[in-house]
């Protein structure tokens, strides 16, 4: 394991430290869970910084984090991106023609402008005004779109983890890609999971397709293929990736996802400070951001607890496993999607889609790689300030407590699903108040999330040349809001 350590060159004379506290280490992860993994940096601190350095980059080790993640993209994809393929994707994801209403497209809820996240706290799907920002307006759907960048790393995707690749690897179909029913397994045949998530979008009536086409998934799919391969520029495109196409061949909704996917593939965006700094630079993380790094991956935080690195995880800070953190809930008074509970102003959660009410309110531990950039955080975006987000999960009943939905859209006030329900079932580490961080401790925590995660090229100002002037089918690209304010958070 000492050999995957990014040990920078001026810290060489070091090296019998270094191993000393290896083995500290070493012993600290057979002892009882609640003791520090490594020594704490007051215990061997001696004031130079060195020591911070020393600790951190043995914490880092521990946790799989070698700063490389990114630059292992196209080895996990056993191939190149094909970037024509990307370049169509990307004209497909930025038209509205994917949407039978003509009136959204992926980026209406996944925009440049929020790092394609969601620019409302809840998507607004169809029957839009054609907005990506703050004035978007139209009816709410029922939860908030996470960011698509990285997405390509997941194992699992969406907010309860409901389309799974059966081995825990979105670049592996070897045992099959399961999704809920109608679609089941039987898009297990396409290379990466991405491509099977691009075919459900499309299909839901909310979101794209609206409610006036007759007809299951499979031929709302087909009626999008067919007016995609009615335009000219698409079908010389398709053809230039696809012989089949070019030899006469009519488009299929599967060309389409591919296309999609290939697209997000070029969305990677996973070379942060902390992945400098495990790669050796340590001027790249700040004194309180290393702090606040070692404060993640120990207790009492216990962050890494749920938003683990090693293995399966890709250092994408998520154990892609559900849990209730209890987090509060938000219900629009204008809505086409169904609520859950006797109020119709809960959302259960992963029993939504597993039908079991073992996991009612429990949602996919959030991946954390440039969660800055963000507009609003949790699956409702019931917060719209990073610091009250990681609040949050250290005094729970306290937030839920005091929690004033006035800070959002007005439209959001009016609901508010039950508190109790959720305390009650809330993960162990929720429901014990772990609020024992210092003022300083918090503030260095937040640092770390906020900036030691943050992938610059992920900044909205880094994805604004993203946005096509026109699209082929010739229907107008959303209005992107790139002037937001900040909102007032400490
Ligand atoms: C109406 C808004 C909306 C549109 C349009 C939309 N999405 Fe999403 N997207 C969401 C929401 C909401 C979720 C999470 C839903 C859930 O978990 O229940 C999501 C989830 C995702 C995810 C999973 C990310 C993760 O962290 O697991 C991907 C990938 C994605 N969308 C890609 C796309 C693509 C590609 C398109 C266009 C074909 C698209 N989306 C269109 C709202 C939208
Ligand atoms: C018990 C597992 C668990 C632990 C421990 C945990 N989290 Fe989370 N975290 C979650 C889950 C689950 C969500 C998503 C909840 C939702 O949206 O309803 C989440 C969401 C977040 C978000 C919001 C992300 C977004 O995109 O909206 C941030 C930020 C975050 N966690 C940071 C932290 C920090 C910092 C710690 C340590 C203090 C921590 N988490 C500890 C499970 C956990």
């Amino acid at each position: 394991m000492l050999r995957t350590l990014a040990v920078p060159p001026q810290r060489a004379r070091q090296g019998l430290r270094l191993t000393l506290a290896f083995a500290i280490a070493g012993s600290g992860l057979a002892a009882c869970s609640d003791q520090p993994v490594v020594p704490t940096t007051q215990q061997i601190d001696d004031g130079s910084g060195l020591e911070l350095d020393l600790e951190l980059q043995l914490q880092l080790s521990l946790m799989g984090i070698d700063g490389r993640i990114e630059e292992r993209f196209t080895e996990k994809l056993g191939r190149d991106i094909d970037q024509v393929l990307a370049e169509t994707g990307r004209l497909l994801f930025f038209d509205p023609i994917l949407s039978l209403t003509q009136d959204n497209s992926c980026s209406g809820c996944h925009g440049p402008n929020v790092s394609f996240n969601d620019s409302k706290s809840i998507s607004v799907g169809i029957g839009n005004n054609g907005v990506v920002g703050p004035d978007r307006n139209g009816p709410f759907n029922l939860r908030r779109a996470p960011t698509i960048i990285n997405a390509a790393f997941y194992p699992n995707l969406m907010w309860d983890g409901r389309f799974a690749s059966e081995n825990k690897d979105g670049f592996d179909n070897s045992q099959g890609f399961r999704f809920p029913e109608p679609e089941g397994t039987s898009l297990s045949h396409l290379e990466h999971l991405l491509m099977a998530q691009a075919f459900t979008p499309v299909s839901d009536r909310i979101e794209m397709a609206g409610f006036d086409f007759v007809g299951d998934n499979d031929a709302i799919r087909a009626e999008i293929a067919r007016r995609v391969d009615a335009i000219e520029e698409y079908r010389t495109r398709f053809s230039a990736s696809f012989p089949a196409i070019a030899a006469g061949d009519p488009l299929r909704y599967e060309h389409i996802a591919r296309a999609l996917a290939e697209f997000e593939f070029t969305l990677i965006r996973a070379d942060a400070p902390l992945d400098q700094y495990a790669r050796g630079d340590t001027a790249a993380m700040s004194a309180p951001e290393k702090r606040g790094a070692l404060l993640f991956f120990r207790n009492p935080a216990a962050c890494f607890e749920c938003h683990i690195t090693l293995g399966y995880a890709n250092q994408m800070f998520s154990d892609f496993e559900s849990h209730v953190i209890g987090v509060p809930q938000v219900a629009p008074s204008e809505t086409n999607a169904i609520f859950d509970g006797p109020g119709h102003d809960e959302d259960f959660g992963r029993e939504r889609s597993t039908g079991d009410p073992a996991d009612r309110y429990k949602f996919r531990s959030t991946p954390l790689r440039n969660v800055a950039y963000q507009p609003n955080f949790m699956h409702n975006g019931a917060f719209v300030c990073l610091d009250n987000s990681i609040r949050h999960h250290l005094e729970m009943q306290q937030t839920l407590e005091t929690f004033n939905p006035e800070h959002l859209e007005y439209r959001l006030h009016a609901r508010r699903g039950p508190d109790e329900p959720m305390i009650q079932r809330a993960h162990h580490l929720s429901k014990n108040p772990r609020g024992r961080l210092t003022d300083e401790q918090f503030t260095d925590l937040v640092a770390f999330v906020e900036i030691s995660l943050s992938d610059p090229d992920a900044h909205p100002d880094a994805l604004r040349h993203l946005i096509p002037a026109t699209v082929p089918s010739g229907l107008p690209v959303h209005d992107f809001d790139f002037g937001a304010p900040e909102p007032e958070c400490r």
